[in-house]
C-alpha cells in the first residue's frame, strides 16, 4: 500500500503485519534505548485540522524514535486561516518533499482526497465520521496481548455509534478478524445502515454485555451531533454508563477500553475507568507502537516504488 487510508482497504494479512511488527516496537519502546532508524533521512509532516491529544503526540513520538524529522503544522495559526483551501495547504507542504504526511480532518473523505494531490505516504490520524485507522489497530493489538488472539472473542462497542469513525473502523477490523461484534447504542445513535457491518445490534447494555471478552466504551461525539436527540448527562450514564453492576454481565476476564478522551461520569464510571481491568493506559503505549510499525512499512513500500 501507498497510503493507509482506512481499515476497509486492508486485509486480515495486512493487518496481522501491522501487529506483528507493532509487538517488536512495543518490546522496543520498553528498553532504555528507544531508538530505531527506519524512517532516517525522511521528513514527516503532522497536519491536524481538529484538536487531538494522544494521537498527534503519538504520531510525533513514533517518528522521532524511528529517526524522521518530524514537523508538527500548527494549523490554528496557519494560513488555512486566511482562506487557504485544504488541496492548496496540501500541495504547499508537498512542495516542501515530505515522505510521510499524517493527516486528521473533520470532513468524512478529506484525507483521501489529499493522498490523490501529493507524492508521499498519507496516514489518515481520522477524518470525520468515516475511519480512523491507526486506532483500530492499536485496539486490536492492546485486545491480542490481553487475550492471546485476535479473533473468535465477543466484542460489545458501546455508545455514539453514529458519530464515531473509530466505531467504524474497529467495526470493520474486529469484523475481518472473524470476531463476533456487537454494538450497543440508542436507537438515536446508531447509524443508518449499521446492518452492513455484519454485527449484532443491542439498545440495552443488560442484554450486549452479556459473556462479552471485550468491552469497548465510545464518547458521545457532541462536536458532530447535528440535532440528534440524546437523553440528558444523568440519563445516558444511568442506562448506557459502563458500571461495575453492568461489567459484572461481561466475561469475569472481560477487558474495559476507551479510545479517549474519556468524559468521566458520560459514558463510563470512573470506578471502572481506573479499575485493574481497565487497558485504557495500554491502549495509549501501544498507540505509539502501532504508528511507528505502520510508518516503518509505509516507507518501506515508498523506498521500492522510488528504487523501481
Ligand atoms: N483516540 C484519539 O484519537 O484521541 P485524540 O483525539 O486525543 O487523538
Amino acid at each position: 500500500h501507498r497510503h493507509l487510508l482506512g481499515i476497509h482497504d486492508l486485509s486480515p494479512f495486512d493487518i496481522r503485519a501491522v501487529l506483528d511488527l507493532a509487538e517488536d516496537y512495543a518490546r522496543l519502546n520498553q528498553s532504555h534505548d528507544k531508538h530505531a532508524d527506519a524512517l532516517r533521512g525522511l521528513t514527516q509532516i503532522n497536519l491536524f485540522f481538529e484538536n487531538s491529544t494522544r494521537t498527534q503526540a503519538s504520531f510525533e513520538i513514533a517518528g522521532k524514535r524511528l529517526g524522521a524529522d518530524v514537523m508538527n503544522m500548527s494549523v490554528g495559526t496557519s494560513s488555512v486561516r486566511k482562506g487557504e483551501t485544504l488541496i492548496d495547504t496540501a500541495a504547499t507542504l508537498n512542495a516542501m518533499r515530505p515522505d510521510l504526511l499524517v493527516v486528521r480532518h473533520h470532513n468524512s473523505g478529506a484525507v483521501a482526497l489529499l493522498s490523490e494531490k501529493v507524492n508521499c505516504a498519507v496516514l489518515n490520524a481520522g477524518d470525520g465520521r468515516h475511519e480512523h485507522p491507526t486506532q483500530a489497530l492499536l485496539d486490536a493489538l492492546t485486545i491480542r496481548r490481553h487475550k492471546g488472539r485476535i479473533q473468535k472473542l465477543t466484542i460489545a462497542i458501546c455508545g455514539d455509534i453514529a458519530n464515531s469513525r473509530v466505531a467504524r473502523s474497529n467495526m470493520l477490523c474486529l469484523g475481518k478478524m472473524e470476531n463476533r461484534v456487537r454494538v450497543i447504542a440508542p436507537p438515536t445513535l446508531l447509524p443508518a445502515g449499521i446492518d452492513r457491518f455484519g454485527v449484532e445490534v443491542f439498545t440495552e447494555m443488560e442484554e450486549g454485555l452479556k459473556d462479552c471478552d471485550v468491552v469497548m466504551m465510545l464518547r458521545i461525539q457532541n462536536e458532530r451531533l447535528e440535532g440528534q436527540a440524546v437523553p440528558s448527562t444523568r440519563e445516558y450514564f444511568h442506562r448506557y454508563g459502563l458500571t461495575e453492576d453492568k461489567l459484572a454481565l461481561a466475561r469475569p476476564d472481560a477487558i474495559v477500553m476507551h479510545p479517549g478522551p474519556m468524559n468521566r461520569g458520560v459514558e463510563i464510571d470512573p470506578a471502572v475507568a481506573d479499575c485493574e481491568r481497565s487497558v485504557i493506559r495500554e491502549q495509549v503505549e501501544m498507540g505509539v507502537a502501532v504508528r511507528m510499525a505502520a510508518m516503518d512499512l509505509l516507507a518501506r513500500n515508498l523506498r521500492a516504488e522510488r528504487m523501481a
